[in-house]
């Protein structure tokens, strides 16, 4: 079986959380894009872990990848691996495989998306983990792979081919391109390159060799469907593509083998950094979800702007990604609200329209038009099943299932494993 899942809105709808509850019944969890941009929180017990780049299966019995589209930072990989090893979580050659071909995001990437953010006028509110500039260099062919950084004298030569082109472009955005050439920077890459070595794998044959064995497989996202490179709201997206179809191409499994797609879908919606939120509330109510949701970026810290339930983004998301069931998260965080609103269209030029606008301006020029429920005061952390949950949480739980005309199968009702059950 092989199960593909995302996150339907601009990111951090819990996709961790839910991965490390299904991973149970998975052999492998496989991350497939983006990089230590990524934030993905997993509470078990008292104890919270938050990954940046290890699959959140890690703390289950599965073998987890990192796959040749995501653009790993060596140094974040090591930190994690030390965490996990503080709380007792092996990580060797056994449980985690890299792809050889796994882009290195080096120091001069992270240098550069620093420099290139504070230049310009309208910033994208980037994590400045250098993500875009190094899928840049895959792009332009000019990317340094895991198997070269652990490779002493391919690595060597390699940067000294990119040497200077990378010299030049620090310069010309204003940095100081000695960064490039750095030896103490240079040893240290050399020695995490070292340390993964062991960890180099081919993740499309072992995926596709596990599916051929009856095994199951799991491809966990980052960010959300709105950040992809190519369906999002340009230019305020990451540089990877986040959707469903991205699992396939970028682990090489063929899309004739996907069995589940999974949307994970806060009941409500968040974004960190800028670009067009249209139910944004700026108001207490907009506050008070975001203090009840603990909405600061698991990355960065910054605050997460927060909103209304958004239908007409989730339409899109839902067209993008071929969702076949959706785990609803955070429904507890609405509790307290008189009211809770679901956006079911925009007002734009002078129409109603109930799916978004492909251009990012126009977007942004949309107003939204909502449908308003009657909220509910009952705590909803301890409810253990649907027909427990305060009757007006049952009502926006089933009008948003049947506003999206996907099943929602997970409702998720707190951070922690046991807070979670299924609808159906
Ligand atoms: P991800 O990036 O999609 O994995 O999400 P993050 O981990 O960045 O952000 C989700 C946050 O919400 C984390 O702090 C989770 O522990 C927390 N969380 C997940 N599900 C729930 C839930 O149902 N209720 C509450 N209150 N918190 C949740
Ligand atoms: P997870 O996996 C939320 C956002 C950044 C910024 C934009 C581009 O935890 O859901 P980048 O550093 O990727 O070039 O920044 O994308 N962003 C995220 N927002 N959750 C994430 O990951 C994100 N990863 C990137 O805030 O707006
Ligand atoms: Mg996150």
């Amino acid at each position: 079986m092989f199960t593909i899942i995302t996150g339907a809105q601009f990111g951090d709808e819990g996709k961790g959380k839910i991965v490390d509850l299904l991973a149970k019944d998975y052999d492998i969890v496989a991350r497939f894009q983006g990089g230590n941009n990524a934030g993905h929180t997993v509470k078990v017990g008292d104890e919270v872990y938050k990954l940046h780049l290890i699959p959140s299966g890690i703390l289950l019995d599965a073998r987890v990848l990192i796959g040749p589209g995501v653009v790993l930072n060596p140094e974040v990989l090591a930190e994690e691996i030390a965490m996990l090893e503080k709380h007792k979580v092996r990580v060797d050659a056994s449980k985690l495989g890299i792809d050889a071909k796994t882009s290195i995001i080096m120091p001069y990437h992270i240098e550069m998306d620093g420099l290139r953010e504070a230049a310009r006028t309208e910033k994208i509110g980037t994590t400045k983990r250098g993500i875009g500039y190094a899928y840049i260099d895959k792009v332009a062919r000019d990317e340094v792979r895991l198997a070269e950084l652990a490779d002493r004298e391919r690595f060597l030569a390699r940067l000294e081919e990119l040497a200077p082109q990378k010299e030049k472009e620090i310069s010309a955005l204003g940095g100081n391109p000695e960064i490039v050439r750095d030896q103490d920077l240079i040893e240290k890459y050399l020695e995490l390159g070292k340390k993964f070595a062991s960890c180099i794998t081919d993740v499309s044959r072992e995926i596709n060799e596990a599916l051929d064995a009856g095994k199951n497989v799991m491809a966990e996202a980052a960010q959300g469907t709105h950040l992809d490179v190519i369906h999002g709201t340009q230019k305020f997206v990451t540089s990877s593509s986040t959707i469903s179809g991205s699992a396939c191409a970028n682990l090489g499994v063929g899309p004739t083998r996907v069995d589940n797609v999974t949307a994970i879908v806060k009941a409500y919606i968040t974004r960190v950094g800028e670009g067009p939120l249209p139910t944004e509330l700026t108001d207490e109510t907009g506050e008070k979800i975001q203090k009840a949701g603990g909405e600061f970026g698991t990355t960065t810290g910054r605050g997460r702007r927060c909103g209304w339930f958004d239908l007409p983004l989730l339409k899109k998301a839902i067209a993008l990604n071929g969702y076949t069931e959706i785990a609803l998260t955070k429904l507890d965080v609405l509790t307290g609200l008189e009211q809770v609103r679901i956006c079911t269209g925009y007002s734009f030029k002078g129409e109603t329209v109930d799916y978004p606008p492909e251009l990012t301006e126009d977007l942004q020029a949309c107003e939204p038009v909502y449908e308003d429920l009657t909220g509910w005061d009952a705590d909803l952390t301890g409810v253990k099943a649907f027909e427990d949950l305060p009757e007006n949480a049952r009502n926006y739980v089933s009008r948003l299932e049947e506003l999206m005309g996907v099943p929602i199968r997970y409702i998720s009702v707190g951070p922690g494993r046991a807070q979670t059950f299924k609808k159906q």
